[in-house]
């Protein structure tokens, strides 16, 4: 049995008000009841508190891109998981890419930041996935072990019972480069190979979203592999059309 399909929107720096504001107006008139499927927006923090008002009344979830592995204290820029549920998050993306090449976010720090969201009721969206250099030298599942193993470790494996993992080959994102279904699904299979090794029901449950260069035309072919529970979509989830296709694309 395949699990409940999840979409989720990574806006990444990007939006101003009056854009968030047309696009919710546009998405929420053309989107479906929700009942075959999830979707999930994860705006800048500082525009949390919008769409915590603009999806008040609907079933679309709100999630944050990062959470910071203290509920509060002397951490200049950064926010706490208490802080995100105040805004009515229910998900916050962890360890994506761009904070552990960009910012410097180490496995070790990515899985304290996983705990943090699971100890403060959110569903972390956990990243994981290899570059490049790592897919030519056959090191993707090397990679992709490491990532899962500093969270499993930390924060053990039944909290992926609260989470959703990402996988996103580094070299996939904002390129045009989508892996292929068949690529993606081998990844997928082994990280849940890797969770059943600790524990199969975990691994029957959690979902496994695939992101990079998610578009409208690849998606049903993605949303077809037995491993692939759903997306994180960057650059089309700002077009609502192209974003409206992949949640239909996984079938909601
Ligand atoms: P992309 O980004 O869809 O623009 O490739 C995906 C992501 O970074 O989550």
């Amino acid at each position: 049995m395949k699990r409940k399909p999840l979409v989720v929107a990574n806006w990444k720096m990007h939006g101003q008000k009056a854009w968030i504001e047309g696009f919710i107006r546009e998405f929420m008139r053309a989107l479906g009841p929700l009942d075959r499927g999830e979707v999930v927006l994860c705006p800048p923090f500082v525009f949390l508190a919008q769409l915590q008002d603009a999806l008040r009344q609907t079933r679309v979830g709100l999630g944050a891109q990062n959470v910071h592995s203290a509920e509060q204290g002397a951490f200049t820029g950064e926010v706490s998981a208490p802080m995100l549920k105040e805004l009515d998050c229910s998900h916050v993306i962890v360890g994506h890419s761009e904070r552990r090449t960009l910012f410097g976010e180490s496995d070790a720090a990515v899985a304290a930041r996983f705990t943090a969201a699971v100890k403060g009721g959110l569903v972390p969206i956990l990243c994981v996935g290899e570059n490049a250099a790592e897919r030519h030298s056959g090191a993707t599942e090397e990679r992709v072990r490491a990532q899962l193993d500093a969270v499993t470790e930390l924060a053990g494996i039944a909290a992926f019972t609260q989470a959703v993992i990402a996988y996103e080959p580094v070299w996939a994102i904002g390129t045009g480069n989508t892996a292929t279904p068949a690529q993606a699904q081998a990844v997928h299979a082994f990280i849940r190979s890797y969770l059943a090794g600790h524990d199969e029901d975990v691994a029957a449950r959690v979902r496994i979203l695939y992101g990079g260069s998610v578009r409208a035309d690849n998606a049903a072919r993605l949303a077809a592999e037995p491993d692939i529970d759903g997306a994180l979509v960057g650059g089309a989830s700002m077009v609502v059309k192209d974003f409206l296709a992949i949640c239909a694309g996984f079938g909601i």
